[in-house]
């Protein structure tokens, strides 16, 4: 297929993109540059051997999207672009549904204007909220908890009702669990601006010496050893999860949600420990405080997606660490 990659030089979709191209789908790469670079598609070329044309645009602009959509004969989308940052979401939550509702209807509008059927949409395990049982399968109530995952939750209530009205449509709402890792060739990786509100990056730079010590967030958690506990997915797996998902759904008309997952939890001091094995030094750390908004535990129950797309998580956390400083190490060499 040829597929309109929105969000297309941002960390999970640059990744994605290597697994789709590898495929042997054309991509198209289509971002407003707000929290990526325009090389990261030299780069995508540079491992695939394959040229993944670049576009700058916004999701909100309509006429750039008709364009590209025409110009490359896209005939599916995978909807990666949005802001992400929870914090961020509590302070400007209008920002967050301009971008992120507001976006995505825009790019519905074109989807059904250029008569492309076919979605693959970014959602997250965000939209569970606080986890009534654990392991979290997708029959589990949605409650998100804060305006980013509000924006998630409505734009899946607005693809399932999209499809209810439009019998050819399909969208599949793949739930992300926690990111993690870089691609092993160290030439893309996720690259947060300013301070990293995430565990992984946080710890990455702290083992280079970029922070001084990791705060654990809370170490009174009913947990095996009282710090959170969390589904960390190698991002590769998640790639392959979209290229997975693509193929099915291209045959599955409606709407549909998935966890992808690896069904196992790991507490911060355990992913510490591990980070540490895999740089070779000890990463300083406190003990700090619970972060408002934070859960316990959260990990997926990944059965649905082993059964309808016959996909599972191969990588183990040891890979995530060790591509993940793989990628921290060589950052300087590209900014
Ligand atoms: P990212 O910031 O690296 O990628 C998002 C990309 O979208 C960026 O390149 C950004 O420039 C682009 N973008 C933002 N707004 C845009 C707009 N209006 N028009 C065009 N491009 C725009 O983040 P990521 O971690 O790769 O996340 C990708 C998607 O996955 C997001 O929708 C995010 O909410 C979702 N997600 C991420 C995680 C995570 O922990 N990383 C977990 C669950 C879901
Ligand atoms: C993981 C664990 C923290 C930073 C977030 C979003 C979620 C999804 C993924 C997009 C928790 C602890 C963290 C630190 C710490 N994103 N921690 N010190 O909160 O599970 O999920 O990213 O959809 O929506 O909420 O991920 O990496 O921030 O935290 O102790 O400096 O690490 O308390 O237990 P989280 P995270």
């Amino acid at each position: 297929m040829q597929v309109l990659v929105t969000g297309g030089t941002g960390y999970i979709a640059s990744h994605t993109a290597l697994s789709l191209l590898e495929a042997g789908h054309g991509v198209v790469l289509y971002d407003n540059l707000s929290n990526s670079r325009a090389d990261v598609a030299d780069r995508v070329e540079e491992i695939s051997g394959k040229r993944a044309p670049f576009v700058e645009g916004d999701i909100r602009d309509i006429d750039k999207l008709l364009d590209t959509i025409k110009a490359h004969q896209c005939d599916a989308v995978m909807h990666f672009a949005g802001l992400k940052a929870v914090g961020e979401s509590v302070e400007r939550p209008l920002a967050y549904f301009d971008n992120n509702v507001g976006g995505s209807i825009v790019l519905l509008e074109a989807m059904l204007e250029s008569g492309i059927h076919t979605l693959v949409f970014s959602s997250s395990a965000t939209v569970y909220g606080e986890p009534q049982y654990l392991p979290l399968d997708e029959a589990h109530p949605t409650n998100a908890v804060n305006p980013y995952g509000r924006t998630k939750l409505h734009i899946e209530e607005m693809l399932f009702d999209l499809c209810a009205g439009n019998p050819d449509f399909r969208a599949v709402c793949l739930r992300y669990f926690n990111p993690a890792g870089a691609h092993p060739s160290g030439l893309i990786g996720e690259n947060p601006g300013g301070i990293p509100n995430n565990l992984m990056p946080y710890v990455a730079q702290t083992a280079a010496g970029l922070r001084e010590a990791v705060q654990v967030f809370g170490s009174d958690y009913p947990t095996p050893d009282g710090t959170g506990v969390r589904d960390y997915i190698h991002i590769q797996d998640l790639a392959a999860g979209h290229t997975a998902a693509l193929a099915w759904v291209e045959h599955s008309p409606g709407w549909h949600a998935i966890n992808l997952g690896t069904g196992r939890g790991h507490s911060v001091l355990e992913a510490i420990a591990a980070f540490g094995r895999a740089c070779g030094k000890t990463i300083p750390h406190n003990l700090a405080p619970r972060r408002a908004g934070d859960v316990a535990s959260c990990y997926a129950n990944a059965d649905k997606a082993a059964q309808l797309l016959g996909w599972k998580a191969e990588f183990d956390f040891a890979t995530m660490c060790a591509s993940a400083w793989k990628w921290q190490q060589q950052l300087a060499s590209h900014s």
